[in-house]
């Protein structure tokens, strides 16, 4: 059983018939059949075509929608509609409108304009998938829901005094009394004593830095309050239609929402991915942000948004060269997706998303876009057996969200130049390099099955983080600012790591961050030099018993002391080499850990294993030469291929699945 009832892998994208007229819409679903799309994601903005006025509801030209797509072989992710509150709502209830840090109140005229704590908001988002479920839930088309849109991405915080009562009503479930607030957000400093619950506020914009523990709270209520949204409309859902499927489509690598609680929540994990074609890194971006979808629930996901070419709200929009949407859509596959998925279908003939590209462009089927829409269609259906089939990783890399939070809090951090997703990428991208299977993971889980854990950064570090680190029986990594607070933002007694000291060996006396442009040279003890940027720290080592040093500063004031250290299992890196490839190999070795396609991997070449299927795909402009570690038919051409050297031409990808060996 896949993600939906249909059979294979999915390929469609989102729809929006509301935007065409009806003898469009009999254009739409011959040239889907034509494509081979089997799944569309319908209603996302379509509250106010639905509900036209309170309670009254016009289905009719949805229910045909799903009738002709049925009928045509298409399965509907069937959207709630709840993204965009109707004019009506709003001008009825202008509080629902969400209100930023400065205090304005933001206008309708755009979307998701709406307070995430408007018990209004909430109230009627919540009637409407009532009688969307109630509506849908004979129909032979639903295939999953999708609650909302994109959660956080133009609204991801309210300041409004709605919020402000909810934060306090959340504040006070996890604080208990004023006392305990007044403790954890350490109110001592700057005089911000409270002494009423009522003087509790949002961090909305002040004079100067705000109280980096109100702020992560904040943050975390934030995700919550969006979280009691999404749950609020799932469980009507539920209770209509329990077997269908719900999701929501998460954001990628997205600071604002802790995805781990969010997954939990939700039966399948979606995504939008739009990596930028005129980013050199975006194969490897997207390659992390594939992996975190993977791992959030341990099983296939869906990449139900990405762009055929270009997006149309980057300041600079550049298109996919010939190949590349294809590329970048067996990419999705080989980390996991069960599905291919676009926004959109049909190019809109208006609105902010007019120049967005669509599956079937404003130039209609005599064009390059529409060719690689079928030819990626067909390619989809060639790959249907690799539905369901999981990754094993054995290199699992901690993000923590809390951790993230507090890492990135604005003016009170010793450099804002530690930003969490460039030290993921740091570690992931030769990871990637070397074709090594890697998984996300947050620091409490329990992390046994991997021989390799990195923490690229865990500033943020509970006791829990510590035992469940501590229980670990491969090889761990710990990176720079690390174990520094406790959930509450405040420094651990003695100084960091924390409650890592004893699993590191190691004590943080001096966070020393560089200035832009400024390197510290370290040289490790077989002599390789190495050049960190950004960080560096003055460590305390050889105090502990049985820590070694694996590498020392050379030159300035660091000169001589500890850089890299090792205890038992666990390294210690107190800055942030420019190339953490030296180091990462041996940690590779040591563990016993070989990427799939072992060492000498082409540059621009990707090699991922999901399940028994090998994935290659070359993401640069000319040819290259890799080398199969066994024979196998690429399922992509039918081709028998002999184990040894095989050339992929630019952007093209061989998808092996190895002969089955003769006992
Ligand atoms: C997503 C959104 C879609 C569409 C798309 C364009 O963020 O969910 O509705 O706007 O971006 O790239």
């Amino acid at each position: 059983m896949g993600l939906t009832r249909i059979p294979g892998l999915l390929f469609g994208g989102d729809y929006n018939p509301e935007q065409w007229p009806e003898e469009v819409w009999r254009e739409d679903v011959r040239l889907m059949a034509e494509a081979g799309v089997n799944l569309v994601t319908v209603a996302v903005f379509s509250w106010s075509r639905l509900e036209p006025a309170p309670g009254v509801y016009e289905f009719g030209w949805l229910d045909r929608v799903l009738d002709l797509l049925h009928a045509n072989g298409v399965a509907v992710d069937l959207a709630t509609a709840t993204a965009t509150p109707p004019p009506w709502l709003v001008r009825e209830h202008p509080e629902i409108q969400p209100v930023d840090a400065a205090g304005t109140r933001l206008e309708f005229g755009s979307r998701q304009g709406y307070c995430p704590s408007s018990p209004v908001f909430r109230a009627a988002t919540v009637r409407l998938a009532r009688a969307m479920a109630e509506r849908y839930r004979e129909h032979p088309a639903l295939a999953m829901w999708h609650v909302s849109n994109e959660y956080a991405d133009h609204t991801a915080e309210c300041f409004c005094a709605e919020s402000a009562r909810d934060f306090r009503r959340w504040l006070q479930a996890r604080h208990r009394s004023l006392d305990g607030l007044n403790a954890a957000w350490g109110t001592s400093c700057w005089g911000q004593h409270y002494t009423d619950w009522t003087q509790v506020e949002p961090p909305r914009k002040a004079p100067g830095p705000v109280n980096p523990a109100q702020l992560l709270d904040w943050r975390r209520f934030s995700s919550d309050a969006l979280l009691a949204c999404f749950e609020a409309e799932r469980a009507v859902l539920k209770e209509v239609t329990p077997d269908v499927p719900v999701t929501t489509n998460f954001m990628s690598v997205l600071r604002d929402l802790d995805y781990w609680k969010w997954a939990e929540c939700e039966d399948v994990v979606t995504d939008d991915a739009y990596p930028d074609p005129a980013d050199p890194r975006a194969a490897v971006k997207a390659a992390l942000s594939y992996d975190l979808m993977r791992s959030l629930k341990r099983q296939p996901w869906l990449l139900l948004e990405s762009a055929p070419s270009a997006v149309s709200w980057r300041p600079v929009n550049v298109p996919k060269d010939p190949g590349v949407m294809r590329l970048h859509s067996l990419q999705a596959l080989a980390h996991g997706s069960d599905g291919v998925m676009f926004f959109q279908w049909r190019q809109a003939k208006y609105g902010p998303e007019k120049f967005h590209s669509a599956m079937l462009p404003h130039g209609g089927t005599a064009t390059r876009r529409w060719r690689e829409t079928l030819a990626l269609g067909a390619d989809v259906r060639r790959l249907a057996e690799v539905a369901g089939a999981t990754t094993r990783a054995e290199v699992a890399l901690l993000l923590d969200w809390e951790s993230w939070w507090g890492l990135e809090a604005p003016e009170s951090m010793p450099s804002d130049r530690l930003r969490l997703h460039e030290l993921l990428l740091s570690w992931y991208a030769p990871l990637h390099a070397r074709g090594v299977a890697v998984d996300l993971a947050p620091p409490g889980r329990d992390l046994s099955g991997y021989r390799l854990v990195i923490a690229p950064n865990l500033y943020l570090c509970t006791a829990e983080h510590a035992a469940a680190l501590a229980a670990f029986e491969g090889r761990l990594v710990v990176g720079p600012f690390s174990g520094v607070v406790d959930a509450a933002d405040q420094v651990h007694d003695g100084g960091a790591p924390g409650p890592l000291r004893d699993l590191l060996g190691v004590r943080v006396e001096e966070w020393r961050p560089l200035p832009d442009g400024v390197t510290q040279e370290l040289v490790t003890t077989d002599g390789t030099r190495l050049l960190a940027r950004t960080w560096t720290e003055w460590l305390d080592a050889e105090e502990t018993e049985g820590t070694d040093v694996l590498a020392r500063y050379r030159g300035g004031p660091l000169h001589g002391r500890p850089a890299v250290t090792r205890r038992g299992a666990a390294t210690y890196l107190s800055c942030l080499p420019e190339d953490p490839a030296p180091l990462l190999d041996d940690l590779l070795t040591a563990a016993g850990v070989t990427g799939v396609a072992g060492a000498g991997l082409p540059a621009d070449v990707e090699a991922c294993r999901r399940g028994r299927y090998l994935f290659l795909l070359n993401h640069g402009a000319g040819p290259a030469t890799v080398t199969l570690p066994e024979p196998g038919t690429d399922l992509l051409t039918g081709r028998a291929l002999p184990a040894g050297p095989v050339t992929l031409g630019p952007r093209d990808a061989v998808v092996l699945k190895p002969r089955p060996t003769t006992p």
